[in-house]
């Protein structure tokens, strides 16, 4: 029978990755950390070679809560020889490609507390500990923590049509080659859908168009001013916590763009590509920009398809030959919880989270489940990022720690 761990961790994407990173500091507490991936991949995607972070780097893995730590985004600097070389080259913000060097980085230090090619398929409680069962064997652990990342979202009109040529943004990086000399509509007004259009009008290759849809009135903002950003702040989060349930619903449309928008250089930069390639290169009709424009269906045609779309009760359509589907991820459980899942505490369909990021369910108390980026209804829309989860896996150590963890 295999040893008793005190915690299984699902995913080893960055939240996981923060657990294993700081743990390491407990070397009592005995976690494993699995992923499905053959190796530490970071929404590999969409991983576009201009793609840069939305936040600072310090917020890494773990400098918000132990700036001391060995895993820092700095320490990765100094390790690979280029600290000064990264001063001085003054990024605005860091390429997205060089954090997913160091996330690598981190998984490669931790050695075999975190292992790739694990994919979980299946949770089950027995009565004093999980059993998690996964391609390459089965774990016994204490308490368990899922931080598989949000899923993929597709308007319900189009599930079922993908394929090809009708795929979502995280897979975008596989088909991208094949766009060239197409007709391609792009879908989504969030960042994925603005790394796409730019990625699509700068390369050699170009789309013969390409329309841009946002269901949003407007291609808009990240909003990363100053008071603002304070919502990414630990107290930010527990103060949303404390929030009535119809509050938060109110709270988290209200707070959106200091999520989901894009990046203000990223639009400047989409602007002036339109602007050159509509009035200096003379070719208006390479680009077209459709706001508040939603998704209504999909035909197919003998010469492609047809995006169908409505805006403010009128119908229109786009014929095109691909569909590329910028429409953000959803937080839900993950599938491998099985049976597991009806015995969740849910309300209005979520599950109740408590203030240690562990869910409510019949089981006994001194085994939890906690929830890595799977509760933005309780902890508001930094949830899903990065800014706060050095400080959530710090939340969830400690409460492991506390319930039954050396
Ligand atoms: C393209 C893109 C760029 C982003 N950039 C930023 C940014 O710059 N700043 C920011 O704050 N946020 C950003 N985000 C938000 C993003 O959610 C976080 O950066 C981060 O990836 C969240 O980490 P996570 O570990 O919760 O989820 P994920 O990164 O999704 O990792 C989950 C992991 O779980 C694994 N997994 C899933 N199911 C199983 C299973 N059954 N068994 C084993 N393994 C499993 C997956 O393989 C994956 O590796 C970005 C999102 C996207 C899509
Ligand atoms: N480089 C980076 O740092 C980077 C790159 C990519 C993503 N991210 C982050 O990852 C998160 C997800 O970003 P994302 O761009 O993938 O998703 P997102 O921000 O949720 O944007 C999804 C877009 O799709 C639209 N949409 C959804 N359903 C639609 C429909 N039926 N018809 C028309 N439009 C529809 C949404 O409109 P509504 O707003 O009206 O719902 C929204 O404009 C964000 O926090 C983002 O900042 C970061």
């Amino acid at each position: 029978m295999s040893e008793l761990l005190d915690y299984l961790a699902v995913g080893a994407g960055p939240a996981n990755l923060s657990l294993a990173a700081q743990a390491e500091a407990h070397p009592g507490t005995t976690g494993l950390h699995l992923d499905r991936r053959e190796r530490p991949a970071w929404h590999p995607g969409l991983l576009l070679p201009d793609a840069t972070l939305q936040n600072s780097p310090f917020k890494d893995l773990v400098t918000p809560v132990d700036p001391t730590s060995r895993f820092s985004f700095l320490a990765f600097l100094a390790a690979k020889g280029r600290f000064y070389q990264f001063l001085t080259a003054r990024f605005p913000a860091v390429h997205r490609a060089e954090f997913n060097q160091y996330l690598g980085w981190v998984a490669d230090q931790l050695g075999d507390t975190v292992r790739y090619d694990h994919d979980v398929t299946e949770v089950r409680f027995h009565g004093d500990h999980f059993e998690t069962e996964t391609s390459r064997g089965t774990f016994r652990s204490r308490h368990l923590v899922l931080g598989a990342g949000p899923q993929p979202y597709l308007p319900p009109v189009l599930e079922g049509a993908t394929g090809p040529a009708v795929f979502h943004s995280s897979e975008f990086v596989q088909h991208a080659e094949a766009l060239a000399g197409r007709r391609v509509a792009v879908v989504g007004g969030g960042q994925s859908g603005a790394e796409i259009v730019r990625h699509l009008l700068v390369g050699q290759a170009r789309p013969e168009q390409v329309t841009w849809v946002s269901r949003r009135p407007g291609f808009l903002p990240l909003d990363e001013s100053a008071f603002t950003n304070d919502l990414y702040l630990p107290e930010a989060a527990q103060d949303f916590f404390g929030r009535p349930r119809e509050q938060r619903a109110a709270l988290l449309a209200e707070q959106k763009y200091a999520s989901d928008g894009v990046n203000e250089g990223l639009l400047a930069e989409l602007y002036r590509i339109v602007y050159l390639t509509s009035h200096v290169e003379g070719r208006p009709e390479l680009i077209r920009l459709l706001p508040g424009h939603e998704v209504a269906g999909l035909a197919e045609r003998a010469d492609g398809l047809r995006l169908e779309l409505k805006s403010d009760g009128a119908e229109t359509a786009v014929d095109c030959d691909a569909v590329v589907l910028a429409t953000g991820y959803v937080q839900q459980l993950p599938q491998c919880l099985g049976a597991l899942t009806g015995r969740l505490r849910l309300e209005d369909g979520l599950p109740v989270v408590r203030e240690d990021y562990s869910v409510e369910w019949d089981g006994p108390d001194g085994h939890r489940i906690y929830l890595q980026n799977g509760a933005r209804h309780a902890f508001g829309i930094t949830d899903p990022n990065l800014g706060l989860l050095a400080w959530r896996s710090r939340v969830i150590l400690d409460s492991i720690r506390t319930n039954g963890g050396s």
